[in-house]
């Protein structure tokens, strides 16, 4: 078995005595009949028990790949590598009867349409109490009604005895939103991942939902990953903050130190493009110039550089993913220095404000 000593990448310096996820060098290809698809390619971090997290990056860049692949939600196409331990458990190579005891009970995961995941056949009430009987056959079916209006209660949904009965169609998107963490939460994870859970939202609800996942994250301990495609909503919100582009983590650090000091020109168009209340969410990243790269041929150089405007001769060379300051890593020859600093983005965590 893989120990963290074999691995080549030096990640996080020590291993936080806290840490329930441990990502070491995950790598995820997809075969196809032409040139493979590399999705994911070699990122590490840690999580630890009672942490925000947010994974962001402009779509395509490999989100949803690399947590998919913790969860064994991948099709066969995928060939992943490198090491995810949860808690002791490693989830890469595990067979599919260990990973579905271990989804949904140990790491669970809200995705963007709620109103797809939930069964429009089933009061939601009774999709919880499925999910609470899932991973604990012996509770009863009383037993577990009540604990489902205690999840609902939970998650704020209003009015929670009367919606029990309720079918998705009859909640808005919100409330479905409210009930899918409710399922997630039934079996008390130790790790809670949201992918875009609030794209599809209005931005009222959205700051709602955003709310309700950080008051579960401290009042349970719950670690909770966010990814999302904007920068601004994780500001907002997490903990700390890790860009993704093509596969690879380009920077990472606590969300008050990134926004003091954003570095990776990457990172700063992402801010560039953060969303104003008018625009749609879905053209803002139309913002950066250039087309993403191609990841079934990707350069050995930075893989920004074509679209970077600090680019040079040093960029087709690939700068690793470093920490050239405390507790803030970025992979780039020529980052942003104190003198350009980045403008936080409203609502942003500030110094003196964060949350710990
Ligand atoms: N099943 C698959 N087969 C081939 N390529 C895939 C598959 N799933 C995802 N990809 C590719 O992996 C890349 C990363 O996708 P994804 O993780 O969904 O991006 P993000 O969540 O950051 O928007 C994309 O280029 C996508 O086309
Ligand atoms: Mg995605």
């Amino acid at each position: 078995m893989k120990t963290l000593e074999d691995t080549a990448v030096p990640v996080t310096a020590e291993i936080h005595p806290d840490a329930v996820l441990l990502v070491e060098d995950l790598r995820v290809t997809f075969a196809r009949s032409g040139p493979p698809v590399h999705a994911v390619n070699g990122i590490s971090y840690q999580l630890r028990a009672g942490q925000m997290l947010a994974i962001i990056g402009e779509s395509g860049s490999g989100k949803s790949v690399s947590v998919r692949a913790l969860m064994g939600l991948l099709p066969p196409s995928a060939r992943i590598t490198g090491s995810a331990r949860l808690v002791g458990t490693e989830l890469v190579g595990l067979d599919e009867r260990s990973m579905r005891q271990i989804r949904g009970r140990d790491i669970a995961m809200v995705f963007q349409d709620p109103a797809r995941s939930l069964n429009p056949t089933m009061s939601v009430g009774a999709q919880i109490v499925e999910a609470i009987r899932t991973h604990r056959r012996e509770v009863r079916k009383a037993a577990a009604a009540d604990r489902a209006v205690e999840l609902l209660k939970l998650v704020r949904l209003p009015a929670a005895e009367r919606r029990f009965h309720e079918y998705p169609h009859q909640l808005s998107g919100g409330m479905r939103q409210r009930v899918m963490i409710a399922i997630a939460l039934a079996s008390n994870p130790k790790v809670l991942i949201a992918d875009e859970a609030t794209t599809a939202l209005d931005v009222t609800t959205q700051a709602q939902i955003m709310e309700l996942l950080v008051d579960l994250q401290q009042r349970l301990g719950t670690a909770v990953v966010i990814i999302s495609h904007d920068l601004g909503l994780a500001a907002s919100y997490a903990d700390e903050v890790l860009v993704m582009y093509a596969g690879r983590i380009v920077e990472q650090a606590e969300t008050a130190a990134l926004f003091r000091n954003v570095r990776m020109p990457y990172t700063k168009a992402l801010l560039g493009a953060i969303p104003q209340l008018s625009t749609p969410s879905h053209s803002l990243l139309a913002v950066i110039g250039g087309q993403p790269p191609d990841l079934s041929a990707l350069p050995p150089g930075c893989a920004f550089e074509p679209r970077c405007p600090r680019a040079d001769e040093q960029c087709t060379v690939r700068p690793e993913l470093t920490e050239h300051e405390p507790r803030h890593r970025y992979a780039c020859w020529h980052p942003h220095l104190d003198a350009d600093r980045a403008t936080p983005p409203e609502g942003a965590v500030t110094e003196g404000e964060g949350q710990s």
